[in-house]
């Protein structure tokens, strides 16, 4: 159903609850401006129906305007997934002529200072705030999206009447998810149970007062839950990655999981991948499933959770995923949880070669 073509992982912010891996790919193994082309094509004719331009910060491609026209030409939903600092009004009105159909602007906080810390750069969120204008004085749709920590978590409510007044016409209030940066930025990151119930309040409130007006989509940190997230609706289900150096994976951390080749788009075709590479294999559907999964009412639900998470925090992908209340390993979690620290550690930054060591 969908492609996320992480077209590069270069960007100007440096976030430290970035999704992209701790080793970054450089400019020098991205793709090329064909093997994208090609990649839209095979997406097609495999029978994708949306394609999100992201990365890093994909406005960094120059060829981003081309990418987006022929995927138009091929029928496919195309969304820029950006954080704006890069947008102009003449890229904008090329990328709306090339046929873009939506844009998703992140947004690091509602107050400029907090937001320029968390994205290390200054001057981001007048940017920001401008591109958003352009991109509804162009009349297209946006959405915006705001990360959640805890150094934010009691300004959602702001945050969504900013979505508001800047005319978006959907926000996504998203926890961070504690994979790549974030995993190893946990300590610095995780609310609190208070401060989660806090902003859960205030994305309520924001339903009941702004229905009609803004859509709002509410992503949680599943730390605190009982049951896993169905992470990517299911293993190489519904959902393909494609990395900038051209890996294609059924999500953004899966390179973490070894032990099977990692596909290529270089040197393999979309639908071989898809259907018959060891890694797209590995965990799809139910079959590889351990107990309690396996015997579980829920398990066509939540698809046993996620891989990287059971990979990350036990050290085996093949394992229930351990926010699951019923897994043998959930004490991790409130283990994980009781040692959080008072007073945050310092954050570590997305940066090229600085990556930390993680759990
Ligand atoms: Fe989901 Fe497995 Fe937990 Fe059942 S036991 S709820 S399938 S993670
Ligand atoms: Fe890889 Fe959830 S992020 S399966």
């Amino acid at each position: 159903m969908s492609l996320l073509a992480e077209l590069t992982h270069r960007c100007p912010l440096q976030c430290p609850y970035c999704s992209n891996p701790l080793a970054l790919d450089g400019r020098e193994g991205e793709l090329g401006t064909g093997d994208w082309l090609r990649v839209l094509d095979q997406a097609a004719e495999l029978g994708v129906l949306q394609v999100h331009f992201s990365g890093g910060e994909p406005m960094a491609r120059r060829d981003l305007p081309e990418l987006v026209r022929h995927a138009a030409s091929l029928g496919l939903y195309s969304n820029l997934i950006t954080s704006g600092v890069l947008l102009t009004e003449a890229t904008l009105a090329q990328l709306a002529k090339a046929g873009l159909d939506h844009v998703q602007l992140s947004f690091q906080d509602v107050d400029t200072a907090p937001a320029e810390t968390m994205g290390g750069m200054p001057g981001a969120q007048q940017k920001k705030l401008a591109a958003a204008r352009m991109v509804v004085a162009e009349g297209m749709p946006l959405t915006a999206n705001f990360v959640i920590h805890r150094g934010n978590a009691g300004r959602v409510g702001r945050m969504l009447d900013l979505a508001v007044e800047l005319g978006a016409r959907r926000a996504e209030i998203a926890h961070t998810q504690y994979y790549g940066w974030g995993l190893a930025n946990r300590a610095a990151l995780m609310p609190s149970r208070a401060q989660l119930a806090e902003a859960t309040r205030a994305v309520e409130d924001a339903r009941a007062r702004l229905s009609g007006v803004l859509a709002i989509d509410y992503v949680t940190p599943d730390y605190y839950a009982d049951q896993p997230k169905p992470c990517m609706g299911g293993w190489g289900r519904r959902f393909v990655n494609i990395s900038p150096s051209g890996h294609v994976l059924p999500c953004h951390a899966a390179e973490t999981i070894g032990g099977v080749p990692i596909p290529d788009i270089r040197t393999d075709s979309l639908a071989a991948i898809w259907a018959d590479s060891p890694l797209f294999r590995l965990f799809r559907g139910t079959d590889w499933m351990p107990e309690p999964c396996r015997g579980c009412a829920l398990r066509e639900q939540d698809w046993g959770g996620c891989r990287c998470q059971a990979l990350a925090l036990l050290g085996d992908a093949a394992a229930t995923d351990p926010v699951c209340t019923r897994s043998p390993d959930h004490a991790r979690i409130s283990e994980i949880l009781a040692d959080l620290p008072q007073t945050p550690p310092p954050l570590v930054y997305r940066r090229y070669g600085n990556a930390p060591t993680g759990e």
